[in-house]
């Protein structure tokens, strides 16, 4: 095993917003995978691979509470919605039951997920993610009306964290690539990395070219032409890369090293109470073998908000929230 060089951290990919004539405090719609998740998978039958519900996780949530989150407290999702007023993110699906709480919003998220269905046998997949999505907005239009549900739904958040899975897992198929990037005539990959190390090396000039000849190009011109909704496509890659090359200036020391885990560079075991955590955990780029810190998740969510447009395009989230 390379590296602890973590899904996350190869990161292919992408935070995507998406709203529609929104205001500040809209209700926000979550769709994603385990950077994202925060509980749905808790009551599923999936590998523990795919849970987090059990300490150490959580451990500098308030209360300590191992929630769900793929962390050792707050997740990206949660500091995109304090940034914009909320306490926390949305809850998850599977506990959301009241009409008070979906009016704010709800996480769809499944860790292990991908954009395509067949990535992680057994979560929520996205189609999955989206029928439940579509049975929240069919709860509302019972309960206010369609025009007050739709005019809910048309002022709403949707936040898409996705793809890192489908590429770093599976996807070196090129059906991936041709079937879901329209322009794929510019994004084929090389070669199958063999090696996780070997990953690394192949995926930046591969989806350099995925990011920007494909996706900002032909989505953004499709989203904006042919739709009433604006985004803001944030590259957790380069953000994550930045933060790698110059922790320091992220007040960021250990960009190796797992803190909680077991074995080489504590990366090679899943973070559960049969091991140890570190105390350091604001100094450490990795929380597990996998998923960032809540320092790091803070680092990328204010990059992704505030960003001057190193990390984001077409603009910044706040701009896409002022904007409006
Ligand atoms: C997606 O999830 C649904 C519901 O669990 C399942 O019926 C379907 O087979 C899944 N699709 C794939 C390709 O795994
Ligand atoms: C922790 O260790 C015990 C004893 O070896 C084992 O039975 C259990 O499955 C382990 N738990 C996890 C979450 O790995």
């Amino acid at each position: 095993m390379a590296s602890p060089s973590s899904f996350f951290g190869i990161g292919i990919v992408s935070i995507l917003l998406v709203l529609t004539k929104a205001k500040a405090t809209v209700p926000i719609f979550v769709l994603g995978d385990s950077l994202a998740d925060n509980g749905n998978n808790n009551n599923l039958n999936v590998p523990l691979l795919d849970k987090s519900n059990f300490a150490h996780n959580g451990i500098d949530f308030p209360g300590r509470i191992a929630t769900g989150r793929f962390s050792n407290g707050f997740n990206g999702v949660d500091y995109i919605a304090r940034f914009l007023g909320f306490p926390i993110g949305p809850p998850p699906y599977s506990t959301t039951t009241e009409l008070n709480q979906m009016l704010r919003g709800v996480n769809f998220a499944s860790a292990g997920s991908g954009i395509q269905d067949y990535t992680g046998p057994g979560t929520i997949n996205m189609t999955t993610q989206i029928k439940n999505f579509q049975k929240v907005a069919q709860l509302l239009q019972q309960a206010l009306g369609q025009n007050r549900a739709e005019h809910i739904i048309a002022t709403s958040m949707f936040i898409i964290v996705h793809s890192t899975l489908d590429v770093s897992l599976q996807s070196w198929r090129k059906e991936f690539l041709y079937s879901w990037y329209r322009t794929s005539r510019l994004c084929t990959i090389p070669n199958k990395p063999k090696s996780r190390r070997d990953l690394h090396r192949h995926i930046e000039p591969a989806f350099y070219e995925v990011q920007h000849n494909c996706l900002s190009e032909s989505e953004s011109t499709e989203f904006t032409a042919s739709r009433n909704e604006i985004y803001s496509y944030s590259n957790i890659y380069r953000m994550t890369s930045d933060i790698i090359e110059n922790p320091i200036l992220f007040g960021i020391t250990d960009v190796q090293n797992a803190c909680c885990g077991n074995g080489k560079f504590n990366g090679e075991v899943q973070c559960t109470t049969n091991v140890t955590y570190c105390h350091n955990r604001n100094d450490h780029f990795y929380w597990d073998w996998f998923h960032p810190t809540q320092a790091v998740y803070k680092i990328t969510s204010q990059m992704a908000f505030f960003d001057s447009l190193i990390y984001s395009t077409p603009i910044s989230i706040q701009q896409l929230v002022m904007g409006i």
